[in-house]
């Protein structure tokens, strides 16, 4: 079997990237430090730098063999070799907290409800732009609107649509605010107190963890005949109407939902 087959479809639905790419760390650790430690060759302190290399070669590898999104593998490889790098340039102590409030900034919906940033793809918003009814002045809502770069999709191709957004964290609320002006609304504040009733297409690609309670919110508010759109993310048990494979990076589907 030729290596680039060799993958392990199994991006599981029940065990979000973050912590797949955690567990793919401590596995790299525990490999390298078996290894080092079996050889008694390598002095920790005197190879720290190879050691951190070893690691993020082979949890780029497994994140590679575990199709886990393509970013994850970037960040898995070079999480570690540039922590190390970093020491050796001996930054001072207030860089390493401005990157952690600038974590926290825009990763706030990864802290609260597991939700982290992770951006829609061009072709699943070219696919959503394909299928959205044409009827002028849709009701569109994006939940954990991230940068906005959907809705700013969606103003440039579809200025007729009426566009809103919701985003909890921050920095990527204030940036989408700028980024769209006056073109789109969107709020600061957490999507379960926004009235789904008001929308006539609903998108959200969120995480495995919210969508249950997503669904039963959505069936409760949102008016017969609108659409529920999901990027990836099933609502278990709940077959969709409809469902678009992407064969984008995040080997995304887009899963359709017509509300009765
Ligand atoms: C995967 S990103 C999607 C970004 C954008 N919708 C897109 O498709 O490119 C999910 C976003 O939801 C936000 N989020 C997570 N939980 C939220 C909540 N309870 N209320 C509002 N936004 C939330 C996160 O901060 C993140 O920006």
């Amino acid at each position: 079997m030729a290596v680039s087959n060799l993958k392990f479809p199994i991006s599981s639905p029940r065990l979000p990237p973050t912590l797949q790419a955690g567990l793919i760390h401590l596995l790299a650790w525990a490999l390298v430090l078996g290894l080092a430690s079996g050889a008694q060759q390598i002095e920790l302190d005197l190879n720290w730098r190879g050691l951190t290399l070893m690691q993020g070669l082979l949890a780029g590898s497994v994140s590679y063999f575990f199709a886990l999104p393509a970013w994850w593998l970037v960040i898995n490889l070079l999480f570690f070799p540039l922590l190390a790098q970093a020491q050796q340039w001996e930054l001072a102590p207030h860089w390493y907290l401005a990157g952690l409030a600038a974590l926290l900034l825009t990763q706030l919906g990864a802290v609260r409800n597991r939700v982290p940033l992770y951006l829609s793809s061009h072709r699943a918003k070219s696919e959503l732009l394909r299928l959205l009814p044409t009827s002028p002045g849709l009701r569109f809502l994006d939940i954990g609107s991230g940068t906005g770069g959907l809705l700013a999709f969606l103003a440039k191709n579809r200025p007729d649509l009426v566009l809103n957004g919701i985003e909890s964290a921050p920095a990527l609320w204030l940036l989408s605010r700028l980024r769209l002006g006056t073109r789109a609304s969107i709020a600061l504040g957490d999507l379960w107190h926004v009235d789904l009733s008001r929308y006539d297409v609903v998108y959200a690609f969120l995480s495995p963890e919210p969508m249950p309670r997503l669904w039963q919110k959505a069936k409760r508010e949102m008016p017969p005949g609108s659409l529920f759109v999901s990027n990836t993310f099933e609502v278990p048990g709940v077959k969709p109407d409809a469902s678009i494979e992407l064969h984008d990076l995040h080997r995304g589907r887009l899963l359709l939902w017509r509300m009765a």
